[in-house]
């Protein structure tokens, strides 16, 4: 018996999105802003391949997505292959691979699409794009306070203003710190405590609380006043004296008064702020929506002087950042910063008459040599159709072609938004689109 073939699913699959033309031209904008600011700070864009090694995440990424969240395979010739989950192993390894042939600092920057095996929710899906922007070489604070300031300014970019978003600021240096000489922790129970801090937000209060304390049992308390405070004070006042520099808090300190003074006025310092990667090593920092609706962060990134050890490399000072196109996209949303949409196509012409074809083509092509983007309509619809449709598609204007038309060299231009029409000569037509 013949079986019937199963009608095929047209769902994208599970956590991925379509981009049909209006998306598309979302996620154009999004990266058009993207490139933008980054540009006008100097950095270069490069790129990579989607997939990589396994191993480049085994060695240093986070417990959690190497084991929980990688979309890995074995290829036909037995390769263990990873989709990339995030793009700073690959950036560390190919500047590791050319480190005597390139001149630092380095500003590099690029737009790749991520893969991570998620439960798919709102600001979280298994594929993303991410803005990625590192620095490279610079081993004091003036790469913190470029690239914090840079990622502030791609905020306000987007139309963002000081009350939409909050920069958390927190150090890997000073939480390392205080577990160990604080509150007394081996590596093993810092790790433990380090790993519950970064899945804070994902559980209940009296969780935590509890895991907490089966960790620290008498100190839990003044482990969560530190925790949840929001003042350098409060921290400071946890060290024994003298401690400050020695704890990362000198570099806190400094990035959120001279980023103060630069006018950047919503930096929160967040003892709770972890990072999931253990490759960071200093400063770390993420941007949140204010709106509750949007919990998941915009960007991450952070200092992370040691990851070129791993290819045999001496190290290069680093630090760099995330910022993904979901969870900006909800923000713009939200707060309905979304540009609406727009053609790329100036004009349809909208032909009469099989007969008029030839010329109409060589009118159309005539038009796009002179740097116009123009559509030509040749199908079998009415006139006035044509005219619907493409009002339909955003064009912003048509141009009727016919008989009259091929023999006169007289065109009408109708605005569609404004009903306005001119009649102009083939090489006037461009500078009438553009008024
Ligand atoms: P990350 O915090 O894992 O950092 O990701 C950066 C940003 O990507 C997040 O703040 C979020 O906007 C977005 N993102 C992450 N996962 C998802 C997801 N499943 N769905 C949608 N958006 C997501 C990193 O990836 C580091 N490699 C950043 C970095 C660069 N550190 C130094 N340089």
């Amino acid at each position: 018996m013949i079986q019937k073939k199963a009608k095929l699913d047209t769902e994208s699959y599970k956590g991925v999105r379509d981009f049909y033309p209006p998306e598309m031209f979302i996620q154009n904008y999004i990266f058009s802003v993207w490139r933008r600011v980054v540009e006008s700070y100097g950095y270069e864009e490069y790129g990579a391949s989607i997939l990589e090694p396994t191993e480049l995440y085994k060695a240093k990424t986070s417990d959690e997505i190497v084991q929980e969240q990688t979309y890995s395979f074995t290829d036909r010739g037995g390769r263990d292959v990873t989709l990339r989950p995030e793009m700073t192993p690959t950036v560390a390894r190919m500047v590791a691979g050319k480190r005597r042939e390139l001149t630092f600092p380095l500003r590099w920057y690029s737009i790749p699409n991520v893969f991570r095996y998620e439960k798919p929710q709102r600001g979280r899906l298994r594929e993303h794009w991410q803005l990625n922007v590192d620095m490279f070489g610079i081993a004091d604070m003036k790469s913190e306070l470029e690239v914090i300031s840079l990622a502030s300014a791609l905020m306000k970019s987007y139309g963002a203003k000081d009350e939409d978003f909050e920069i958390r600021v927190n150090s890997r240096k000073v939480m390392n710190y205080i577990l160990k000489n604080v509150f007394e922790l081996d590596q093993e129970g810092a790790s433990k405590v380090s790993r519950l801090i970064d899945r804070k937000d994902k559980m209940e209060a009296g969780e935590f609380e509890r895991q907490a304390e089966h960790l620290l049992e008498e100190k839990t308390e003044s482990f969560l006043h530190v925790l949840n405070s929001k003042d350098l004070d409060v921290v400071i006042s946890a060290l024994k004296s003298n401690e400050e520099e020695k704890s990362g808090i000198g570099e806190i300190k400094e990035v959120l008064l001279k980023l103060e003074k630069k006018g950047i006025k919503n930096l929160v310092f967040s003892p709770a702020l972890m990072r999931g990667f253990d490759y960071y090593t200093g400063i770390v920092f993420e941007i949140f929506d204010t709106n509750p609706q949007n919990r998941r962060a915009l960007f991450g990134g952070g200092r992370y002087d040691n990851l070129l050890s791993l290819f045999g490399e001496e190290n290069i000072p680093a630090f760099g950042f995330a910022m993904g196109d979901v969870t900006i996209r909800d923000f713009l949303e939200t707060r309905n910063l979304l540009p609406s949409f727009s053609s790329k196509t100036q004009v349809a012409v909208a032909l009469i008459g099989d007969e008029n074809f030839e010329k109409a083509q060589e009118f159309t092509e005539s038009l796009r040599k002179d740097g116009v983007n123009v559509l030509l309509d040749s199908s079998d619809k009415k006139v006035g159709d044509k005219i619907k449709f493409a009002d339909k598609l955003k064009i912003p204007y048509v141009i009727v072609y016919g008989e009259e038309e091929s023999k006169s060299g007289q065109y009408k231009v109708k605005n569609l938004k404004t009903g306005e029409e001119v009649v102009v000569e083939l090489d006037k037509i461009k500078s009438v689109l553009k008024a």
